[in-house]
């Protein structure tokens, strides 16, 4: 059975999106660059086993990243999904797992890249925001699109009430796309990706919600 590694290092509402929706058996381990994340009590909640590996322990990226590629090739995991991951990738890393990084970003790329996609959005007073699962490439938040997730942004908004109206999208189109990716119904066709047929999955999302484009 293929499988996953999630890097995180935070709260992990993805990570429990994630196992949430029955991929708990298909994630190898977490990997957290922080300690104190509270996803490592989910990954502890689901018998996952964890990780930690802090950046600060290491000289360069590249030997911290050494030693999480380290743990990762004893799984031999299909895909690393970042899920609230907030280290830069070295292209070293990113070479290594070519096209099997997947990253979940929170706006509708490439609008707003970065570290404060949420607090640009509402600065710019966009009317629609959302979340972009990604594979990840050499330039920080961009690399193929696989599905995005559309939410409105109103005009009383803060960064909060839109980040959390983002992260109901996210905990719906991440699960769904590592599903589709670990069914190998994703096909690459010069960097475009796409769903293989259209299921009944896909339907059931479509009706249920008109704001998901994969
Ligand atoms: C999410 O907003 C995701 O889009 C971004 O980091 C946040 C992670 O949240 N990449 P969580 O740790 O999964 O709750």
């Amino acid at each position: 059975m293929d499988k996953i590694v999630v890097l995180i290092s935070g709260r992990g509402s993805n990570l429990k999106a994630i196992c949430d929706s029955g991929l708990a058996n298909q994630i190898a381990c977490v990997i957290s660059n922080n300690k104190n994340a509270a996803g490592l009590n989910i990954a502890q909640q689901y018998n996952i086993p964890s990780f930690i590996i802090q950046h600060q322990n290491y000289n360069s990226r590249e030997e911290f990243e050494k030693s999480i590629a380290q743990v990762i090739d004893t799984y031999n995991p299909q895909f690393i999904v970042l899920a609230g991951f907030m280290r830069i990738l070295s292209p070293w890393f990113v070479n290594k797992y070519h096209n099997q990084i997947i990253n979940i970003h929170p706006s509708i790329l490439p609008a707003f890249t970065g570290a404060d996609a949420t607090g640009d959005a509402i600065a710019y007073k966009v009317k629609l925001s959302g979340a972009t699962v990604h594979i990840v490439t050499n330039q920080l938040d961009h690399g193929p699109i696989l599905i995005q997730g559309i939410v409105p942004v109103l005009p009383d908004d803060t960064k909060s009430t839109l980040s959390d109206r983002i992260l109901t999208i996210e905990h719906t189109i991440y699960p769904f796309t590592i599903r589709k990716l670990l069914m190998k119904q994703y096909t690459n066709i010069n960097n475009i990706y796409c769903l293989t047929k259209l299921d009944t999955d896909n339907i059931y999302l479509k009706n249920l919600y008109n704001n998901i484009f994969y």
